[in-house]
């Protein structure tokens, strides 16, 4: 509530669409997962439910109560507190280039244009080439894809969300 822009929602994703965003993640044997915007811990939650094991799930969570509350929830997993905008130092060297799935909770639809390629940009210098998951309410794509040199697809859509959303999938082009 202090803060609406970053948070985005006041109701955490449902279990639909957190089904709705692993469905559509991947990761190689080698490789480990990136939440960025965790909130709640929903998303993540769901991740380790479908088998990933906590070493191979980082997530990074500005909100130092979150944060606190997120290490609570995901033991074992690589909580983060930060600016994912800083994620090239923020995720350790080791996995940069290792991140099979990223997954952006945070509502980048709400920001200007320069501010949503400072997000982009740090995404692709850890995960290259991978693109991202987004999910949104918007009916459509809540990023302006070819300005921001991305190939944008909708993956999966659920009524059974508050409000309504939808799973993107953005690409380097
Ligand atoms: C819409 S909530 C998503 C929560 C959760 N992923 C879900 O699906 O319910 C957005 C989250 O992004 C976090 N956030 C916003 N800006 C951030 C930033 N620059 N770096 C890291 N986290 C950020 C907020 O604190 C909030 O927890």
């Amino acid at each position: 509530m202090e803060n609406p822009l970053r948070m985005g929602s006041i109701v955490p994703s449902s279990p639909a669409l957190c089904r709705r965003v692993v469905a559509q993640t991947v990761r190689g044997p080698d490789e480990a997962m990136l939440e960025l915007g965790a909130g709640t811990g929903v998303i993540s939650r769901a991740l380790l439910a479908a088998g990933l094991p906590p070493e191979r799930l980082f997530v990074v969570e500005i909100v130092p109560a979150m944060a606190a509350h997120l290490r609570r929830v995901l033991p074992g997993a690589n909580v983060i507190e930060g600016d994912a905008r800083a994620l090239p130092d923020l995720l350790p060297a080791a996995w940069h280039g290792r991140i099979g799935t990223v997954v952006c909770g945070i509502p980048l639809v709400l920001l200007p244009l320069a501010e949503q390629r400072r997000f982009i940009d740090a995404m692709q210098a850890v995960a290259p080439g991978r693109g991202f998951l987004h999910f949104s309410y918007c009916a459509t794509s809540p990023l302006p894809a070819r300005k921001l040199g991305l190939q944008a697809r909708r993956e999966a859509w659920t009524p059974l969300n508050f409000p309504p959303a939808s799973v993107w999938r953005y690409r380097p082009v």
